[in-house]
C-alpha cells in the first residue's frame, strides 16, 4: 500500500512584505497562502489588528509562518493571531523575531520580545526563528554614503543576512514539526558599520569619508557589546557585497556597475 500523502495548508502573514515574499517563494509547490490586508486574487484577506478576516483564513490552515510586523502594535498583532490561532487549532505557529530582543533595549526589540512570549505562552505548537538584520536594512541605514560628502557611522558592526537564505530556514522549519525558540540565524560576515557604509557608497559610484562615532546610550552600549550578533551562526550565504552588486545590477541604487 503507498503511503496517503497529505498537504499540509500553509498561511504566511507578512506575505506581500520583504520576508513574507521570499518565504511564499521558497514554498512554492506547497499549499500555501498569503494573509494581507490588501485585495488580490489567491490573498486570504484580512487585518491582524482587529482580527477580521483570521477565522476564516486559519479554517483548514494547518501551519502559520508569521512574518507580519507593525512596529506600533507588534504583540496586538500576535495576540490576534494567537486567540484566532487556538480557536481554529493551529497545529504549528513559526514566527521570525530579531537576535537580541532580550539584550538591545530598543522599543521594536522588547515588543518583538513580549510577542514572542505571548507565543511561547499560547500552548500552541510553535518554532521562533531570530534573524540578524537583514541587507536592505543595513543598505538603508548606511544611505547616507551615497549622498553625503562625510558620512559619521557608530563605531558598531553586524551581520547582515540576506531574505533569501533566512525564507529557505523558515520554510525549512514550517515543514518540519515545531521546535520551539531554535538557534538564531545570522548572516555570513559579522562587519563593521565603517565598511558597510564604504560597501554602500563604492555601490553608488562614490567614495566617502568615513567617520567613526561613539554613541552614548544604554542601546548604542548593547549594539556596540554586539547583542545584535550571532557570530556563532552565521548561517546565511549571500554576503553584502554580492546582495550590493545584484542591487546595482537592477538599477536599484542609481548607478549601474561598468
Ligand atoms: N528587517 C530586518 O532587518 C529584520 C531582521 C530580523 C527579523 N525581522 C523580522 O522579519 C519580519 C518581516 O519583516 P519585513 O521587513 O519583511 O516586513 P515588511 O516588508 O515591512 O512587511 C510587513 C508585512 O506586515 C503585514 N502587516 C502589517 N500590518 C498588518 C496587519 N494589521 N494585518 C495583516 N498584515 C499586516 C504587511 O502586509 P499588508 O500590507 O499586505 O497587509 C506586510 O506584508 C518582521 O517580523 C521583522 O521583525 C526583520
Amino acid at each position: 500500500m503507498t503511503p496517503e500523502v497529505v498537504d499540509v495548508r500553509i498561511l504566511v502573514t507578512g506575505g506581500t512584505g520583504q520576508l513574507g515574499t521570499a518565504v511564499v517563494a521558497r514554498l512554492a509547490g506547497e499549499d500555501v497562502r498569503v494573509f494581507s490586508r490588501r485585495r488580490a486574487p489567491g490573498y486570504a484577506r484580512g487585518d491582524l489588528r482587529t482580527g477580521r478576516g483570521l477565522d476564516t483564513a486559519l479554517a483548514g490552515t494547518d501551519v502559520v509562518v508569521h512574518c507580519a510586523t507593525d512596529f506600533r502594535y507588534e504583540v496586538e498583532l500576535a495576540r490576534r493571531l494567537v486567540e484566532a490561532a487556538r480557536w481554529a487549532r493551529t497545529g504549528h505557529l513559526v514566527y521570525v523575531s530579531i537576535v537580541g530582543v532580550d539584550r538591545v533595549p530598543l522599543g521594536y526589540y522588547q515588543a518583538k520580545h513580549a510577542a514572542e512570549t505571548v507565543i511561547a505562552e499560547s500552548g500552541l505548537p510553535y518554532t521562533i526563528l531570530r534573524a540578524t538584520q537583514f541587507h536592505a536594512l543595513v543598505r538603508t541605514l548606511f544611505a547616507g554614503a551615497s549622498r553625503l560628502p562625510v558620512v559619521p557611522v557608530p563605531r558598531w558592526r553586524f551581520q547582515p543576512v540576506d531574505v533569501r537564505d533566512v525564507a529557505g530556514r523558515l520554510a525549512g522549519l514550517a515543514l518540519a514539526d515545531p521546535a520551539g525558540r531554535v538557534a538564531d540565524f545570522g548572516g555570513p560576515e559579522v562587519i563593521e558599520a565603517a565598511e558597510l557604509a564604504r560597501l554602500v557608497g563604492a555601490a553608488s559610484g562614490r567614495r566617502r569619508r568615513i567617520v567613526p562615532l561613539w554613541l552614548p546610550g544604554a542601546t548604542s552600549r548593547a549594539y556596540a557589546a554586539g547583542g545584535h550578533l550571532a557570530p556563532e551562526h552565521a548561517d546565511g550565504k549571500i554576503t553584502f557585497a554580492e546582495y550590493l552588486a545584484e542591487q546595482a545590477d537592477a538599477g536599484a541604487l542609481g548607478y549601474r556597475r561598468r
